[in-house]
């Protein structure tokens, strides 16, 4: 008898199509048993595994010191507790749509004009992609994703849903961009399997990549689902993160849809506050979308995850306050640009290059040449030793499903300054430890060179030391 029947519930429960038994979760596991802390434990492993943006919290919190109202729910002299404690319509409150309507716009330099009756309010994009699922494809359909892609999908779109997952493989010789080709074999890969491609789903700018669709990605994509007349969900929660002055572009922009034939009810974006404002604890999110059935489906089912009606009114006021949004936006993404920069030339420091990125709270980084071979069991021993040995969580590229071993995601907005540099210190200290033992000692001394000697010989391995590696070396 099958285990769930013996145990009397559900097959669901007892599958593992949640997907958290991979490196990625193991890692955050790892590091809550031993969290780094400067003064109480500062031999602990420092998380650079969870992409939160604690870098503008001060300016939301200087925002709450000055209207205290808000927080405190009182309105002309008047409370408004009993209003928020009551019944709340599913709908949502209408002022915080109006603001997170305008929020969005002003996020994407205000070239779209988000109408507030098409949102739909949800417990964040997690809960945004999964509704979607459940209004676009029957279980066993599939949406096709490009890798890498962020772990909690296939939790969040297969788990409850039963639709499937089928990769659209991106390489590192093109920045891992779409490609017409890419995404026509993942399709045909489908038929093969005889799944029906209800679908592709972007994220946008990415996570892991940290950059955003480049327009000729971006056409090849519209092209595609134009041409096959299936959905494309854009997944842009880390929207408000770009921190180069151009290069996102929205599906949500009448144009662009324009310039490819898209049909808008085909075209459904995610939100969310999580990574844009750093409140991923306050669950907000949205789906915006021109599909009247989506839009009534989601609605109804966004009794399933509500935004408290205390967070939609608290943010009504925040979002509603132009001045603060406008100063919130353009300093958070300078914040986020130096932060990527000091993790770029600090790794850069250590033989370590990053891919080149624009946005996001994460860099997509290339340790392959530290791998002692070419595979996900070295880039997984790789991934170990770094978590326990040098106290690091870093995500490795096998949980966001990448087809080339020895990337990882490096997240860099979790963390003050000071942990970054701590963190950065233990990669360099770890390298040349590694190294003293079988390199010649001229070379240690000479970093750079040092990495050209890595680069040129794949196979030599500074983790494994034994007489045949350095032999080879
Ligand atoms: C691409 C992507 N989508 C969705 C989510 C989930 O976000 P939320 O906290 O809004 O549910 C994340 C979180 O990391 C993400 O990276």
């Amino acid at each position: 008898m099958s285990n769930h029947r013996q145990l009397m519930v559900s097959r669901k429960i007892t599958c593992n199509s949640h997907g958290e038994d991979s490196h990625y979760f193991f890692g955050w596991q790892e590091y809550e048993r031993n969290p780094y802390d400067e003064t109480r434990n500062p031999a602990g492993i420092i998380q650079m595994g969870l992409a939160e943006n604690q870098l503008s919290l001060d300016l939301l919190e200087t925002w709450l010191l000055e209207n205290p109202r808000a927080a405190s729910f009182m309105s002309s002299g008047t409370s408004l507790f009993r209003q928020m404690a009551l019944f709340q319509d599913y709908r949502g409150l209408p002022a915080f749509k109006k603001a997170l309507a305008d929020f969005m716009g002003e996020i994407r330099g205000n070239r779209v004009k988000f109408d507030p009756n098409r949102l739909v309010l949800t417990a964040g994009a997690t809960s945004a992609n999964e509704t979607l699922m459940f209004c676009l494809a029957e279980p066993g359909e599939a949406f096709l994703l490009p890798t890498p892609y962020y772990p909690g999908f296939d939790r969040d779109l297969k788990w409850r849903t039963g639709v499937e997952i089928v990769p659209i493989h991106c390489d590192s010789f093109n920045d891992f961009q779409i490609t017409e080709g890419s995404l026509q074999k993942a399709y045909d890969d489908a038929l093969d399997r005889k799944v029906k491609v209800k679908g592709v789903l972007v994220t946008n700018p990415s996570n892991p990549l940290g950059t955003t669709l480049s327009s000729k990605a971006l056409k090849a994509l519209l092209t595609f689902v134009s041409t096959k007349r299936i959905h494309l969900i854009c997944d842009e929660i880390y929207s408000g993160t770009v921190f180069s002055p151009s290069g996102f572009t929205s599906v949500a922009e009448d144009a662009v849809l324009a310039e490819c034939n898209v049909s808008r009810e085909f075209v459904h974006v995610v939100c969310s506050l999580s990574k844009d404002m750093g409140v991923p604890g306050f669950r907000v999110g949205a789906i915006y979308t021109h599909n009247e059935h989506v839009l009534s489906a989601a609605t109804k089912m966004s009794s399933f995850g509500l935004v408290s009606s205390q967070t939609q009114y608290l943010l009504s006021e925040m979002l509603s306050d132009k001045k603060f949004t406008l100063n919130y936006l353009r300093e958070n993404r300078k914040r986020l640009r130096q932060r990527q920069k000091k993790l770029v030339s600090g790794l850069q420091k250590c033989g370590i290059s990053c891919l080149k990125s624009n946005a996001g709270l994460f860099c997509w980084v290339n340790m392959s040449h530290l791998l002692d071979y070419p595979s996900f069991e070295a880039e997984t021993r790789l991934w170990k030793k770094l978590l326990h040995q040098v106290g690091l969580n870093v995500s490795p590229g096998s949980s966001f499903h990448c087809s080339e071993p020895g990337w990882f995601r490096v997240c860099f907005a979790n963390m003050s300054e000071k942990t970054l540099a701590v963190s950065l210190e233990r990669i360099r200290s770890f390298l040349s430890k590694s190294l003293r033992g079988q390199c010649p000692q001229k070379v240690l001394t000479e970093p750079k060179k040092l990495l050209l000697y890595c680069k040129s010989s794949f196979t030599w391995s500074i983790f494994q030391p034994d007489s045949t590696q350095s032999e080879r070396f």
